[in-house]
């Protein structure tokens, strides 16, 4: 199977990269360089260049397209609302509309689409964002669906350990609670979280099988950000010391946050015949792939993904 992965040395798209390179034709484009053991084809440059793009899809003639790229900092959108509507929305349309018509195509998505208001949202609830990344992600889903019926479009909220060029989430916070840096989680902000490769390998069993359509793909449980910090350092086997209970109402933050995040994942639990994993399992396969070579994050799943 060809594969193209947009976004492919991002946190998501290099994993999901890891995760096929074995057994597939894998071909990245990113404006970043390759951070894995086993080479993909990679194309270097800005998606929003027409040639550049086209020549990548051209190359990669893919089967099954994963469409990760995107501007995913939430301030930077409401800093630059044209740029994320054009990235976000428009643009994923268009590689969406040039990649042959059999093609399957994957496009990841968020949380961030809800209002925020109500706990463990289903895909049959109607999306209300409040944020400009929000509403660019909504907007890139539906131009997804109007490029293509064959279209897998999941919502999501992950962690993972990336290349380091850009720290994420996960590994800010487990690097605060190695060093005992004091910090403040929110606990009036509710989530569900999965770990990255957890993702992968659902996302990818979805993407294989014969269904399309929109789902949730997160972790099974709904947890607040101090709760999550607490169950890591747990999990770790670190202290909690300098961990502060904070509160979202209180912080000066750009765009206007969202309370409870939170998904429900029974469709795709359904479908995938298993539940979305617990907390403590996805933070205990976190911790145990830290300094671990990409591709073998993926020894223990890679039957069940093919
Ligand atoms: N992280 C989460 O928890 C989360 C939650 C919900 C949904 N998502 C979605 O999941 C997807 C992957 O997220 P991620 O956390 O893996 O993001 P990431 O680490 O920022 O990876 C995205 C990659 O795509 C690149 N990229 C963006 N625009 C590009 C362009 N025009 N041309 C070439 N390369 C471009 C980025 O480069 P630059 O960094 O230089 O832009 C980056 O290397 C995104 O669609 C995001 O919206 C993420």
């Amino acid at each position: 199977m060809n594969v193209a992965i947009t976004g492919a040395c991002g946190l998501l798209g290099a994993h999901v990269a890891a995760a096929l390179s074995a057994r597939h034709r894998v071909v990245g484009f990113d404006r970043h360089s390759w951070w894995g053991s086993r080479p993909i084809e990679l194309h270097e440059g800005d998606l929003a260049d027409p040639h550049a793009r086209r020549a990548f899809l051209a190359e990669a003639k893919p089967d099954l397209l994963v469409h990760c790229a995107a501007l995913a900092n939430v301030d930077e959108c409401e800093k630059r609302p044209g740029d994320a509507y054009f990235v976000n929305g428009t643009l994923s349309g268009l590689i969406a509309r040039e990649v042959p018509r059999e093609c399957r195509v994957v496009y990841v998505t968020t949380d961030g689409i809800f209002r925020g208001d109500t706990p463990m949202r289903s895909e049959t609830d109607v999306p209300c964002p409040r944020t400009v990344y929000g509403r660019s992600k909504l907007h890139g889903e539906w131009e997804t669906q109007l490029a293509t019926g064959n279209h897998v479009i999941v919502r999501t909220n992950f962690y993972g350990w990336s290349a380091g060029n850009k720290v994420t989430s996960g590994e800010w916070l487990y690097r605060a609670l190695e060093t005992g840096e004091s910090i403040t989680l929110f606990d009036d902000f509710w989530f569900t979280p999965i770990y990255v490769v957890d993702l992968v390998e659902r996302l990818l069993a979805l993407a294989a099988g014969a269904q399309t359509g929109t789902f949730h793909v997160v972790g099974g449980e709904r947890v607040s950000k101090h709760e999550f910090g607490v169950r890591l350092a747990a999990a770790a086997g670190l202290s909690t010391r300098h961990v502060n209970r904070g509160s979202i109402a209180a912080a000066a933050l750009l765009a206007p946050r969202p309370r409870d995040m939170s998904l429900s994942s029974a469709k795709a639990d359904a479908l995938l015949g298993r539940p979305a994993p617990a907390c403590a399992s996805g933070l205990s396969r976190f911790i145990a792939d830290r300094g671990r070579p990409l591709e073998e994050r993926f020894e223990a799943v890679s039957a069940s993904i093919d």
